[in-house]
């Protein structure tokens, strides 16, 4: 079967409120312009895209990133080098800065064989590295190894949508609003080396991105959360505590509603998804811990937060 051509590319939409599984690319093989834009275009229609079938090495799978802005380094691999990590000495501070191993494996490649080891945990909701001050624009997330019952179930939600169906009580509520974003927690929940538990928002020291944000692929606003855990958190810095977190807390519970999502309920090695963190949220079911799961991600080079109020 040829691959990267018009005529073998084709968009199988999920039916759902985001994805599309797309066929007849393979980014082993050099994808000509034709074909990256419309890749382009099934991304900015379906916010999620799908790819089947793939094998790519690290190499490779940087590349990929080229197509669509190039790579960023993962803001997680900073802090684990500032605890004094070099790269290569652990899978959380990788030899190519823009590849993240996402595995269960420990360090020596060993199965973490118990619930509550760090690689099994579930992933609150969240965009990537939403506490950096230029969030990498989508993500690239290729599986090596899977779980043979699943397991890691990764939920997506469209975030033009949840926007889009807010009241108009709740869009007055946010209009000129920023959240200061929290990093001091990994998605799992568990803090970050040498990081402490915030004890006020003075502690919260992530970038301030507006609450809505403008997709430049797009150029549709998508409600723009970012992370969320106990207070004292990421905030809106133009509220007090309490009213920051009586306005987050129903903007939150409206943004991850189930009629916005769409799940990948069936891992299989060589899949390869691309999310757009513009404009999505993910999130991770635990996995089975007595299986291992190795996927490596990618993230693509971030353009500047776009305010639909400056
Ligand atoms: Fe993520």
């Amino acid at each position: 079967m040829p691959v990267n051509t018009l005529d073998s590319f084709a968009i199988i939409p999920t039916g759902k409120a985001l994805c599309a599984e797309i066929r007849g690319v393979d980014f082993a093989e050099p994808v000509p312009y034709d074909v990256r834009d419309a890749i382009l275009k099934a991304w900015a229609e379906h916010l999620v895209l799908l790819f089947r079938g793939m094998s790519l090495d690290d190499d490779q799978l940087l590349r990929a990133t080229e197509y669509f802005g190039g790579q960023q380094e993962a803001g997680s691999r900073g802090y684990f080098m500032r605890a004094g990590f070099k790269p290569g000495e652990t899978k959380s501070v990788s030899v190519q800065p823009g590849i993240s191993v996402v595995t269960n494996l420990d360090d020596d490649g060993n199965l973490q064989n118990f619930a509550k080891a760090f690689g099994n945990l579930p992933l609150k909701w969240h965009s990537d590295n939403s506490y950096v001050e230029v969030p990498p624009t989508g993500s690239l997330l290729h599986a090596l190894v899977v779980p043979i019952d699943g397991g890691g179930e990764t939920s997506f939600n469209n975030q033009y949508l949840a926007y889009e169906t807010l009241s108009a009580e709740m869009k007055t509520a946010i209009e000129g609003k920023h959240i200061r974003h929290d990093g001091h927690r990994s998605t799992t929940g568990t803090l970050r080396p040498t990081m402490e538990l915030p004890q006020t928002r003075d502690d919260i020291t992530g970038p301030v991105h507006p609450i809505v944000r403008i997709n430049p692929l797009t150029g549709k606003r998508a409600l723009y959360l970012g992370r969320h855990y106990e207070f004292p958190s990421s905030h809106i810095v133009e509220l007090n505590d309490e009213d920051s977190e009586a306005l987050l807390v129903p903007l939150w519970a409206h943004a991850t509603q189930d009629h916005l999502m769409w799940t990948h309920d069936g891992w299989t090695a060589g899949d390869l998804l691309l999310w757009d963190n513009r404009c999505t949220m993910h999130a991770r079911t635990p996995i089975d811990h007595t299986q291992p799961r190795v996927m490596h991600r990618a993230l693509i080079k971030g353009d500047p937060v776009i305010s639909p109020w400056d």
